[in-house]
């Protein structure tokens, strides 16, 4: 039967990891954002699975909104290009933001982001990633929360997708080179 475990050369993060490091997270935003109303920004779609599991793990009061960028395609490599697709719905002026996003990779994509929002008079803008890829940054950013490192390998699952695909897997894992390259 066809399985998307099939194309993992190996798992690094299991739901069990997933779920125990995110219930950290959580109770540190807790800590820091209470009564600040935070506006949490899922970044689609790669942030999804991430998001929906944080924000459940939250128990102060947050809004949701979510923006789109264009995405690696079916490359694994980044070309520092970013466009925005889907924009916030509503303004952010004097809110307290944070993005959460899967993976810091070169940094160009969240760069961008933190910009673009900044222009807009938020009260703060701050970064909340599932995984941090250190080795490959290009612009010099950093998330303010991160659950998990991981080196300079290909990861899927948990929201993170190659050609779309794998982002259901409910662990994180490295891709099979032959998958890619082929
Ligand atoms: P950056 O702009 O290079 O930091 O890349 C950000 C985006 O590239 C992420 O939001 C992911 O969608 C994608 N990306 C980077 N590394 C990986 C990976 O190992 N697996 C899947 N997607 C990745």
């Amino acid at each position: 039967m066809e399985s998307m475990y099939n194309d993992l050369e190996k798992v690094l993060f299991t739901k069990e990891q997933i779920d125990a490091r995110i219930k950290e997270v959580a109770k540190e935003l807790d800590k820091d954002y209470e009564g600040k109303r935070p506006i949490m920004v899922s970044i689609l779609k790669g942030s999804i699975m991430f998001y929906a599991d944080l924000l459940r793990a939250m128990t102060i009061k947050t809004e949701m909104d979510f923006m789109a960028i264009s995405s690696y395609g079916n490359a694994t490599k980044s070309s520092g290009e970013v466009k925005m697709i889907k924009d916030l719905d509503r303004s952010i002026e004097g809110r307290h933001i944070v993005i959460v996003e899967d993976i810091v990779d070169t940094g160009y994509t969240l760069n961008y982001l933190k910009a673009t929002l900044k222009t807009r008079n938020p009260a703060s803008v701050k970064i909340c990633a599932l995984l941090n890829k250190q080795e490959r940054r290009v612009v010099d950013i950093a998330a303010d929360y991160t659950c998990f490192e991981v080196g300079d390998e290909f990861v899927v699952g948990y929201g993170l997708d190659y050609a779309q695909i794998y982002r259901n897997l409910p662990v994180i894992g490295v891709l099979k080179k032959e998958v890619y390259s082929s």
